[in-house]
């Protein structure tokens, strides 16, 4: 564990310096692709191992798709950033990465051993698993779980630790960043029972798909039932990036949840005419506040409760003042925590920590009159996914503190709060794997779902 630990900062300090050399500095792949490519790739290319190729695996196909990119799938062109030659150098260092890669360096979590951390020591125990991307999650008040696995299926595990598909689910589009997404239950689930799941919806023909909600009720022979649609973004996009979706109650009982841009952040995230790149507000039946900010601005949809947002992948109640806290993906830098206020504009694309993925800016600003700046921004992006704070007092130290999950560096953040400023940050479970989710079930503990082969691993605290 130890040596192990020892390697992951040794690679985590060449990503965090690789990614602040200059565009004109850089020349050997493996600087490049720390730089460019280990964000969305990862830094040891888990994402292209154990997968099939899409646009084939010859050197062809990997300079084609580096050259020009999948717009549609969120693969950016790095034609204008590399030259043909190291473009070249690129594809000899990824097919030789490939032949080589460790694929799961952490040994599936063992309830022996414990992981020391400032304030802690806790132990890992592995609560689920047999699934691949685990991107919701949610714990019931006797124990079992709802597991929403990207690819499309809800499972629910049993108290007594049976692992069950449940049918009639809404069809998902399950491609690049969509599929089957967040869960979260009703606050009053005991007395009604309702489940509400959000989804990439692929439009009946076509490859067009968009953000949606449903809620429906799991009946005794495992089947979703009683389905009711609450929520469908527009418009439509054949991409397959930037879906959002978080959901998260406030103490009102209202239903908050997150939109991404789309990856169309020139038309979608200022303007209020269409619901990508925005946070929304709904009442549970999916019926409109009445006193949300733009119900009467002509034009505006009236779901919308803050906007300018990029791709936000965590939306949290505060326990402490009630407010809804957000984090979401910047792109190469910039990744974000932000405190959603009613009607606010988070400022996307026009302020911004990050630059674009092929190392050009598109903005200079990161502050303008009228729109929000984050509580905290990560440099280079950690690719944070998932947030909740520890609501319960079983962890001594970490009370209130905000949770924030690390697919890129793989590792739970942990960030102090005061006044509604982040005073310290510590990384927790290094090395755990692409950390999609992260909960505080009603027993206090707090799970994480971790990705390929997908685990929930609740965390013991051990006195
Ligand atoms: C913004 C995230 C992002 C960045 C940055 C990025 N990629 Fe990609 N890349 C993707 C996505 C999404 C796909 C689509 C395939 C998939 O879903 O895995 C993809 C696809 C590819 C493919 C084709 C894979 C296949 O299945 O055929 C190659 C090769 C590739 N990327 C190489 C690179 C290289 C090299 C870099 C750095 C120069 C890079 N990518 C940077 C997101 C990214």
């Amino acid at each position: 564990m130890k040596s192990l630990l020892l390697i992951i900062s040794f690679a985590f300090t060449l990503v965090y310096q690789s990614a602040n050399i200059a565009s004109d500095e850089v020349s050997d792949p493996e600087q490049n692709y720390a730089a460019y490519c280990a964000s969305c790739h990862g830094i040891k290319m888990d994402a292209f191992v154990d997968r099939r190729w899409k646009y084939g695996s010859t050197d062809a196909d990997l300079i084609k798709a580096i050259k020009i990119g999948y717009d549609d799938d969120g693969m950016p062109g790095f034609a204008e950033t590399f030259s043909d030659k190291e473009i070249q150098e690129l594809v000899d260092y990824i097919q030789a990465g490939i032949a080589n890669v460790d694929q799961y360096s952490f040994e599936s979590a063992d309830a022996s051993s414990t992981i020391k951390t400032e304030e802690l020591i806790i132990r890992l125990d592995t609560v689920a698993q047999g699934f691949d991307i685990p991107w919701g999650l949610t714990i019931l008040d006797d124990g079992s779980m709802l597991i929403a696995e990207q690819g499309g299926t809800l499972y629910k595990k049993t108290v007594d630790g049976a692992l069950k598909s449940i049918s009639g689910t809404p069809t998902v589009k399950s491609r690049g960043q969509g599929g089957l997404m967040d869960i979260e239950v009703d606050p009053d689930y005991k007395n009604n029972g309702w489940i509400y799941l959000a989804y990439s919806k692929p439009k009946p023909s076509g490859n067009e798909a968009t953000t949606a909600i449903v809620r429906g009720r799991i009946n005794q022979s495992g089947a979703f039932v009683d389905q009711e649609e609450l929520f469908e973004a527009l418009p439509y996009s054949s991409r397959n990036h930037h879906y959002g979706v978080r959901m998260e109650f406030d103490n009102d009982g209202y239903l908050f949840f997150s939109v991404g841009d789309r990856g169309d952040r020139n038309n979608n995230p200022q303007s209020l005419d269409n619901h990508c790149g925005k946070i929304h507000r709904i009442h549970p039946d999916g019926s409109i506040p009445k006193d949300n900010p733009f119900v009467d601005t002509p034009g505006a949809m009236p779901t919308i409760y803050a906007y300018g947002n990029r791709n936000p992948q965590g939306v949290a109640l505060n326990p402490i003042d009630g407010s809804i806290w957000s984090n979401e993906h910047g792109p190469r830098g910039g990744d974000e925590i932000n405190i959603i206020h009613k009607g606010k504009n988070y400022g996307w694309p026009v302020i911004s920590y990050g630059i674009n993925y092929n190392g050009t800016t598109f903005t200079e600003k990161t502050q303008q009159a009228g729109m929000e700046e984050p509580v905290m921004y990560w440099l280079p992006s950690i690719g944070v996914c998932g947030m909740t704070f520890v609501t319960s007092d079983r962890y001594q130290g970490w009370e209130n503190n905000v949770l924030s999950g690390s697919l890129r560096f793989k590792y739970l953040e942990r960030a102090v709060i005061k006044n509604n400023k982040i005073v310290h940050q510590e990384k927790l479970l290094e090395n755990i794997g692409r950390l999609r989710v992260v909960e505080v079930g009603p027993d206090g503990y707090i799970y994480v779902g971790v990705e390929s082969p997908g685990m929930i691993l609740k965390l013991v605290p051990v006195y």
